[in-house]
């Protein structure tokens, strides 16, 4: 755990360090839960939102992107079931006086239970060896049966009273487990309510005409109330999807971990309109697709895992979360969502309009339904920075911090390097920099010497170091260094942009999907 929080503080401070995220409005002390994006930052996630977007408009003939406002007329908040149920299950602790969500301390018990039987399996794994039968095991050991049926039974009670609205009983489950508050080591807790998470604000000059808005606390209603524009517009034929990426605003109670529950975030979301019946195929479909797409990125297999729900949001037949293995542990990264008609129903009621689609094979009109997938752009970019931040001890015993970060997604592609400040090695490098700027990222540097300028780069994520020595003046050729394997290659200057391009390329990437 100690370990876990010593990588987490490492994470924050190597964004901050080097360029990736500031604490909103620091001058003043900063604001809760809102982050900036810096000058890396921003290339970053500029360059995962496009990965993200390439793989589901570009990469598919029947999805279609859409850019909807952040601002809603105030009914769409009422149709999505947001002004009504958007709320988060809230208990305090009166001796440290701190808020916590009653689900994640529920939710956290029941991981703790978890971990506990993991731990046993291991163990018992590394006792019999090759012997070892883990499937047998885990149904017969009487520990991790206790651990396993525990958290089972932790979580349905909780699946259950919540569905029912039973806040009592989720402060009784609170209460029997004996939880204690993680800051005052207290069970003194009050009684569990509601709060909804949608930030309010106003349209107009004057008090008496404002009228009451809402800022978006997802971007999936932009796609809906605009199902009949894309459909009849883009001439689209079920099925179809349309994608949007955007901020959401959510007043988040509990706001800690980093960029990981933010006040202000990004969402990239995709709803996929299908024919009624046919939507369990199409999110069968979907949850395999997205976790390909994941794993394309190369950051492990291991640190994916699906997490089925069993409370279902009153929206939908069947869910389920990407986790992701965070410097605190699994936690949700991308949900995909069966939402069945509700939405466009909801909207047809409470605009009267007809939100349909004509299926000229089954010769009837009908309300699509809709699988969504939606993932948050922060979260993504804190699962990539947190993985790839690696400290490495060297063959020489010393030791360097690399940003591993897939090469697709690295702010820039590479640093060119003059290994003196004299003889035009400058005046060459700023040649080469003045031939791959037009199709990537490049950064020049001829500050300190050359070892400490490649750890820097190694320390930002730049995946190639191309370092002009003396020999380039005789043949035109300069060494290239990987930053993953530090191993150098000379080539020559006019091979670079291929070099680069075939390493780079989103062709390559997604040929691993
Ligand atoms: N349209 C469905 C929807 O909004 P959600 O599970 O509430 O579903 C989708 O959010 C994704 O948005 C989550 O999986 C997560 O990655 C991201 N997300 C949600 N709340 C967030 C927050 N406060 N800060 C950062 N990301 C958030």
């Amino acid at each position: 755990m100690k370990n876990q929080e010593d990588k987490f503080k490492k994470v924050i401070s190597h964004a901050k360090e080097y360029g990736y995220i500031f604490q909103s409005s620091e001058i003043y002390d900063g604001l809760s839960a809102v982050y900036d994006y810096a000058q890396n930052g921003v290339e970053l996630k500029k360059n995962i939102r496009e990965y993200w977007w390439k793989a589901m408009v570009q990469m598919n003939e029947n999805i279609v992107g859409l850019d909807a406002a952040i601002f809603m007329h105030p009914t769409t908040w009422k149709a999505s079931g947001h002004v009504d149920a958007f709320n988060d299950p809230l208990i305090d602790n009166k001796d440290s006086k701190k808020r916590y969500r009653a689900d994640v301390l529920i939710e956290d018990y029941a991981e703790k239970l978890n971990i506990k039987a993991k731990k046993e399996i291991t163990k018992a794994a590394k006792r019999f060896g090759d012997a070892f039968n883990e499937k047998e095991f885990i149904s017969t050991n009487p520990r991790v049966i206790k651990y396993f049926s525990k958290r089972d039974e932790v979580l349905k009670r909780m699946a259950k009273s919540l569905e029912n609205e039973d806040l009592a009983d989720v402060k009784d489950l609170i209460v029997e487990l004996e939880i204690v508050c993680p800051v005052s080591g207290s069970k003194n807790w009050t009684d569990v309510k509601q709060f909804n998470l949608m930030f309010g604000t106003k349209l107009g000059a004057s008090a008496d005409s404002a009228m009451d808005l809402y800022l978006r606390p997802e971007t999936a209603q932009g796609i809906f109330v605009n199902f009949s524009n894309v459909q009849k517009t883009g001439r689209m034929k079920i099925p179809f999807g349309i994608a949007q990426t955007g901020k959401a605003f959510r007043n988040e109670i509990v706001a800690r971990q980093f960029i990981f529950r933010m006040r202000e975030f990004e969402q990239m979301e995709m709803q996929f309109f299908v024919r009624p019946g046919e939507e369990i195929k199409w999110y069968e479909y979907w949850k395999e697709k997205r976790l390909k797409w994941h794993l394309s990125l190369g950051l492990g297999k291991d640190n994916y895992r699906f997490h089925d729900h069993d409370k279902l949001a009153h929206y939908a037949n069947a869910a389920a979360d990407i986790e992701f293995n965070f410097p605190f542990g699994f936690k949700e990264l991308e949900g995909i969502h069966s939402r069945t008609d509700f939405d466009l129903k909801a909207h047809e009621e409470h605009s009267g309009k007809k939100l349909q689609f004509f299926d000229h094979e089954l010769n009837k009109n009908y309300v699509p339904y809709v699988v969504e997938t939606s993932i948050g752009l922060d979260r993504m970019f804190l699962a990539i920075f947190s993985t790839s931040l690696q400290n490495e001890t060297l063959e020489d015993g010393s030791e360097r911090t690399v940003l591993k970060l897939p090469s697709v997604l690295a702010p820039t592609k590479a640093a060119i390097l003059p290994l003196v400040k004299k003889d035009g090695l400058p005046e060459i490098a700023r040649k080469i920099i003045d031939d791959l700027k037009y199709d990537f990222n490049v950064a020049y540097d001829e500050k300190d010497a050359i070892g400490r300028r490649y750890r820097r780069q190694d320390a930002v994520g730049t995946p190639f170091c191309i370092t002009v020595d003396h020999e380039t003046k005789n043949n035109d050729t300069v060494t290239i260094r990987f930053r993953d394997t530090m191993k150098q290659e000379r080539v020559k200057i006019s091979e670079l942009n291929n070099l680069i391009s075939q390493e780079v390329s989103i062709r390559n990437w997604f040929d691993k999907i």
